[in-house]
């Protein structure tokens, strides 16, 4: 078969890139998507069965810090491009083990570069896309929004690292001429993410009957976006975007995390049919995250002026159909907190 394109996504097994990658096999047919992953633990092939038959999607296991291998991977498929997405995502982590992200973002992230600059020589009709985090311009005051040109101020090892990865994309468009497009984005949810992070973890706690815990006071505040948002939006500046330019991505859809969890607590309980109130009984304030960012805004007009992008879905119906998916797909949930998984799993600070 003849494709129009071929396009190494990296991380393709992973919450984002899982949505992402089922979002281009399905609309664009004559695209071939190659999906690079080391399956971590945050990485399941489960996520994908939907497509994963389809003619156009191609699975490469692999470590995106091995050069030699992504020399090969690179001559193998001759890509057009990359949309980057593999990483070591999770803030408590990275915490607990640095090293894993350094490895991961960093080298990892130079080492497609390097692939990607070699192979491709000349420049013309490539594109280096790297997903990143609204984390690497810090943490905000009740007040104010992070605009494209905020300047960076990582304050975990997690957004230090990403942080470190986007300045090495930039430095390889001025360098070196590499065509880049970098996007930065606000918190995720919605399925198949890996229930370390706030919503899953809350939503299997809830139907478990185990504590819900919350970090010091509940009052940091964090924009939430509905991950089929996200992927829609990298589809548009993939497509669309300015090379060499920045776009942030955001869901103009604020909480603090007391709040976000207690109209979780509601939906749960109503799913679940058990009386109002019992979700919230397990409510538990635990010991705060060490450095803990108080607050994350996205002001995304950027992007809502240029490509005409703005999010489909708000709060309450996100997380209904959220909770509504971590319910109906309790063989999933299993899956990835028991056998292999189980060890990564456990929680790093206990309730
Ligand atoms: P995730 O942890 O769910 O998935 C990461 C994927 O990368 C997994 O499939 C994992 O197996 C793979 N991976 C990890 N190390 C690898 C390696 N060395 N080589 C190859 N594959 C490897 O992450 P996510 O939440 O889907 O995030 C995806 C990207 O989006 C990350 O770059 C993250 O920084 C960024 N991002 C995430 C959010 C969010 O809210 N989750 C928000 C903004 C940006
Ligand atoms: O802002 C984008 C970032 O959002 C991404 O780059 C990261 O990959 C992603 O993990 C996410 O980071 P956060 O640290 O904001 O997400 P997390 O779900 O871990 O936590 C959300 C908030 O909830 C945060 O203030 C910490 C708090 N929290 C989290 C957990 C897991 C709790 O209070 N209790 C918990 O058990």
């Amino acid at each position: 078969m003849n494709f129009d394109r071929t396009i190494l996504v990296t991380g393709g097994a992973g919450f984002i890139g899982s949505h992402l990658v089922q979002r281009l096999l399905t609309n664009y047919p004559n695209y071939r998507i190659v999906n690079l992953d080391k399956l971590t633990y945050a990485g399941n092939l489960e996520n994908l069965r939907e497509v994963e038959d389809l003619p156009n999607y191609v699975f490469e296991k692999g470590d995106i810090v091995d050069a030699a291998f992504l020399g090969d991977l690179f001559n193998k498929y001759d890509f057009d491009s990359v949309i980057h997405l593999a990483a070591e995502s999770h803030v408590d982590r990275s915490i607990a083990n640095p090293m894993s992200f350094i490895e991961t973002n960093i080298v990892g992230t130079v080492a497609l570069l390097n692939a990607a600059k070699y192979h491709w020589k000349d420049f013309e009709g490539k594109l280096f896309y790297h997903v990143s985090t609204d984390e690497v311009y810090g943490s905000l005051g009740e007040t104010g929004f992070f605009t494209e040109t905020t300047a960076y101020d990582p304050r975990s090892p997690y957004s230090a690292s990403k942080a470190s990865s986007d300045h090495l994309v930039r430095a390889y468009h001025h360098t070196y001429g590499l065509p880049i497009i970098i996007s930065n984005c606000s918190n995720n949810y919605g399925p198949y993410q890996f229930p370390e992070k706030l919503i899953p973890l809350m939503i299997n706690n809830i139907k478990n009957n185990k504590p819900l815990p919350i970090y010091g006071d509940g009052k940091y505040t964090r924009d939430w976006l509905w991950v089929g948002d996200h992927a829609a939006a990298i589809d548009l500046i993939f497509h669309e975007g300015e090379t060499g330019e920045t776009y942030n991505i955001g869901g103009n859809n604020e909480w603090k995390n007391i709040d976000l969890v207690k109209i979780l607590c509601q939906i749960v309980d109503e799913l679940l049919d058990r009386p109002a109130g019992s979700a919230e009984k397990l409510i538990t304030f635990v010991k705060d995250r060490p450095g803990h960012d108080r607050r994350y805004a996205i002001d995304a007009s950027k992007l809502k002026e240029e490509l005409n992008w703005e999010p489909s879905i708000q709060a309450e119906e996100g997380l209904r159909k959220t909770a509504k998916w971590y319910l109906d797909n309790s063989e999933w949930l299993e899956h990835v907190t028991s056998g292999a998984y189980k060890e990564y799993y456990t929680k790093m600070y206990e309730v």
